[in-house]
């Protein structure tokens, strides 16, 4: 048992309070820039500092949003004016928290389909994580569907880098978000989503039981079982509920501390209904708080709108916080689509 096993816990139970749900800003530099490019934003550390302060800045942010993920290049950085985005974060009552695998690359053998990378001196960089004030970590694993895949080598190779990665997390104090993403990209059914998550999450827990990970001290990023981007036949909100509840049922153990949805190029308002939906049709039979941890469907409307003009930095703010206070409503139930017109910022 990790020495920190009180604090873990106590961390991802905060993680998923009532009401909030954890901001994704981990972008990686490429990633970042890439963003950037479309709007005509300079891909300079001068622009992402600029960005991440204004994200970090919004005001009563922390009223829906437990704490965000940051880059190692956000970690280290201070606002525009001098003060530590980490003081920033702390002071405001969030939890911060931190990217730490490297990147998905080629899987070797497996063709069309990615290992993450980043186990290499992980305990190192966790430890001086910890220590600079993050509690708890990310590691995004990716399974894409297609023509003949995934292959068990992909599942199986992901699923244990995710377990090693999540024992050496809580070894050093960090609650790992656990994510393994199957991609939305593709013309697959809702059941062939269903079929290739299922056989994902059982691996998944698998390893992360083999690795001795506590399922109490971690928090389950997956993705939602939904029809793939280009189906010709999408599934309904309530269907997509529907199926995403019974596949995390199937396979996730009651005592994971939560479960957090990735957006996964979803619209903004479809990652608010689908997990309204999931809230207010099954929520009593959920063993686990069901919450949200998105990047683009929290952050796109600011990103848009600012577009790295000064002089729109609060009514930036103001997009990004209504898409915060719709998503703590739909992690209630409490979500509808009028909201989208009645709250301030359009
Ligand atoms: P999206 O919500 O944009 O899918 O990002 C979540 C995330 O953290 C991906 O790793």
């Amino acid at each position: 048992m990790s020495k920190y096993a009180e604090e873990l816990k106590a961390t991802a139970q905060g993680m998923v309070a009532k009401g909030k749900g954890i901001l994704a800003m981990d972008e990686s530099n490429g990633t970042c820039n890439k963003r950037f490019d479309k709007l005509g934003i300079p891909t300079t550390e001068e622009y992402r500092q600029i960005y991440r302060s204004l994200i970090l800045q919004t005001p009563e942010l922390s009223n829906c949003i437990s704490g965000p993920i940051l880059y190692d290049e956000t970690i280290r950085q201070s606002n525009p004016e001098g003060v530590p985005l980490l003081k920033i974060i702390t002071d405001a009552g969030m939890i911060p928290g931190i990217k730490v695998d490297t990147g998905a690359k080629d899987l070797a053998g497996c063709p069309n389909e990615k290992i993450t990378e980043g186990l290499d001196g992980l305990g190192d960089r966790i430890a001086e994580y910890y220590s600079m004030g993050a509690r708890f970590a990310k590691w995004r694993a990716v399974i894409t569907i297609g023509n003949g895949i995934p292959s068990r080598g992909c599942i199986e190779a992901n699923a244990h880098a995710l377990a090693r990665y999540a024992a050496l997390c809580q070894e050093g104090g960090l609650v790992p978000i656990v994510e393994p993403e199957v991609l939305i990209d593709g013309d697959h059914t809702l059941e062939r989503c269903w079929n290739v998550t299922d056989e994902t999450l059982h691996e998944v827990f698998n390893q992360l039981y083999t690795q001795n990970v506590a399922f109490d001290q971690m928090v389950l990023k997956p993705s939602m079982v939904i029809s793939g981007k280009s189906c010709s036949q999408q599934a309904t909100v309530e269907e997509v509920a529907k199926a995403t509840i019974s596949c995390l049922l199937k396979n996730v153990p009651a005592t994971v501390a939560g479960i957090a949805f990735l957006s996964g190029g979803q619209s903004e308002e479809q990652a608010s209904a689908h997990l309204n939906v999931m809230n207010q049709m099954f929520g009593d039979q959920c063993p686990w708080p069901v919450t949200f941890s998105y990047a683009r469907a929290i952050q796109q409307p600011a990103l848009d709108y600012w577009a790295g003009d000064s002089s729109r930095i609060s009514e930036a703010q103001a997009r990004l916080l209504k898409r915060a206070k719709c998503n703590s409503a739909a992690s209630l139930g409490e979500y509808s689509s009028d909201m989208e017109k009645t709250l301030a910022a359009v």
